[in-house]
């Protein structure tokens, strides 16, 4: 079971962004420790990062016959792409939306999320253990998903 952890602009600066919002792990960090984890769930994490809108949308469309779902952590993005939104729901990957901070308790602007609609679930205000979070239950959801017994 392949999953893609997704990750969108200003991501690649995590470790110096903000650090009171965003907190102290790098990319590098968030990576290596979903890494570790996805080796004791049994199955196997791919890591991405863009800064541009349809590099996530080309990275979807990838992985849409070899992997089995994504973690996104769209940025920005997330509260103004349709094109993302459209992307994950013409791909069909079961997709867990997640932010670092918790955007309810920030800007209004951040307050909408045109992905969440599409997505199995969302994930936020843990700061990087979110990560680990969306993981275990994304890995939980595709796995009943393929129980004939459920
Ligand atoms: C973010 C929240 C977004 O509102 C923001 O634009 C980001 C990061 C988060 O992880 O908390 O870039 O997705």
């Amino acid at each position: 079971m392949k999953i893609l952890v997704l990750n969108g602009p200003n991501l690649n600066l995590l470790g110096e962004r903000e650090p009171s919002v965003y907190g102290v792990d790098t990319l590098d960090d968030i990576a290596a420790s979903c890494r570790a984890l996805a080796a004791d769930l049994g199955c196997a994490v791919d890591v991405r990062q863009s800064n541009h809108e349809g590099g996530l949308v080309d990275a979807l469309h990838e992985v849409r016959h070899s992997h089995r779902g994504v973690i996104l952590n769209a940025g920005a993005y997330t509260h103004t792409s349709i094109a993302l939104r459209d992307a994950i729901s013409a791909t069909r990957l079961p997709t867990v939306e997640l932010h670092l901070s918790n955007t309810h308790a920030r800007e209004g602007f951040r307050h909408v999320s045109l992905i969440a609609p599409v997505c199995v679930g969302v994930i936020q205000g843990f700061g990087a253990a979110g990560y680990g979070h969306a993981l275990r239950a994304l890995h939980t959801h595709l796995s009943k998903a393929e129980d004939p017994h459920r």
